[in-house]
């Protein structure tokens, strides 16, 4: 066996000689570092590739789907309302029919109508006809908002209007926004530093935050939690950039689903509540700025989202 061969051991042993002395050694675990720091280099742009690439064909699809669901639940949703005016009109007419049908009591057409109210449980009916469409009007909506997340998703009819834009209104006006879902779960602070005008969609902007709002609210559990909004400066000339952080103290995210937050359609919420669209799209966004979005979290402690963003955005060929 070559291994055996003392022929080769020596000559192994000799080439290999020149590589033991101290600066060689030293040389060595240089090189093994640097090694090391490219392979983790590697192994991040691979993972953002893998990303870009799921968001590429994910977005594909999801522009396709919500084409097609938009137009049909369009006049569903518009014909519900009509159907809504329709039924207080027909309540009011059953109304009027049952005062009337008193004046019947001992006919036999009175009778006949007393036999059929009871047959179909009217009542009943009356009551229940008001839930169900409560019901439906509920599933109808909630139907649009997921068609609606996936058009801005695969940003679909999204403005591409770059524009200088102050960000702290950007957060204002998204707070008004979502004011109804936070402020029955928390208090939200502002800590906002001294920023400038980001070059931006700002409509796109203004989603990422209201999506990091959402969730942060989604994450107290506890009787009443705090949201802190966090912004400030960093880098000069061309490399300044501005970040926003969301800051909950929520319930934190689970260390096994922390590499998944950003996945199109990951959620841990029950149907109805999540469509785990929400932080790939915000990735989507910016992406498309070319900034970063990072998570920090610690379970039973809370989570944070921190957006980087350039003060100055370069379009790229790519992005063209
Ligand atoms: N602030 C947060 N605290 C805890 N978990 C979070 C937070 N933000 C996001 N997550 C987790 O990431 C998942 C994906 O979020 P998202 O993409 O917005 O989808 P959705 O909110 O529809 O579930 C959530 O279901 C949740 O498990
Ligand atoms: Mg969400």
């Amino acid at each position: 066996m070559p291994t055996t061969d003392p022929a080769l051991n020596s000559a192994q042993a000799k080439s290999c000689q020149p590589c033991s002395g101290p600066h060689q050694v030293h040389e060595l675990l240089r090189a093994n570092e640097e090694l090391k720091i490219l392979n983790a280099k590697l192994s991040a742009t691979q993972d953002k590739l893998v990303q870009s690439e799921k968001l590429a064909s994910i977005g594909q699809l999801a522009a396709g789907v919500a084409h097609e669901i938009n137009n049909p639940i369009g006049y569903i949703f518009s014909n519900f309302g009509t159907l809504e005016r329709y039924l207080v009109h027909l309540f009011q007419m059953l109304s009027a029919y049952e005062e009337a049908e008193r004046h019947l009591s001992d006919t036999p057409q009175g009778l006949q109508l007393k036999k059929l109210r009871e047959q179909i449980e009217l009542d009943y009916l009356k009551e229940d006809i008001p839930n169900l469409m409560q019901e439906s009007r509920e599933g109808i909506s909630r139907v649009r908002k997921i068609v609606s997340d996936l058009k801005d998703f695969s940003r679909v009819g999204a403005s591409q209007e770059w524009v200088w834009a102050n960000l702290h209104r950007g957060i204002e006006s998204t707070l008004n926004i979502v004011n109804n879902e936070i402020k029955y779960k928390a208090d939200v602070a502002k800590v906002f530093g001294d920023i400038p005008d980001v070059q931006c969609l700002p409509s796109e902007i203004n989603q990422v935050i209201m999506n990091l709002l959402i969730n942060a609210t989604h994450a107290i559990t506890a009787e009443r939690g705090t949201i802190t909004i966090r912004t400030g400066r960093t880098g000069e000339g061309d490399s300044e950039q501005v970040w926003i952080e969301v800051e909950d103290n929520g319930c934190g995210i689970a260390k096994e689903h922390i590499s998944k937050v950003f996945d199109p359609f990951f959620t841990t919420k029950p149907v109805g509540k999540g469509t785990g669209l929400g932080l790939s799209l915000s990735y989507g966004i910016v992406q498309k700025h070319n900034g970063h979005i990072d998570v920090r979290s610690e379970p039973g402690q809370g989570t944070c989202f921190r957006i980087s963003l350039p003060v100055r955005h370069h379009s790229t060929e790519a992005q063209e």
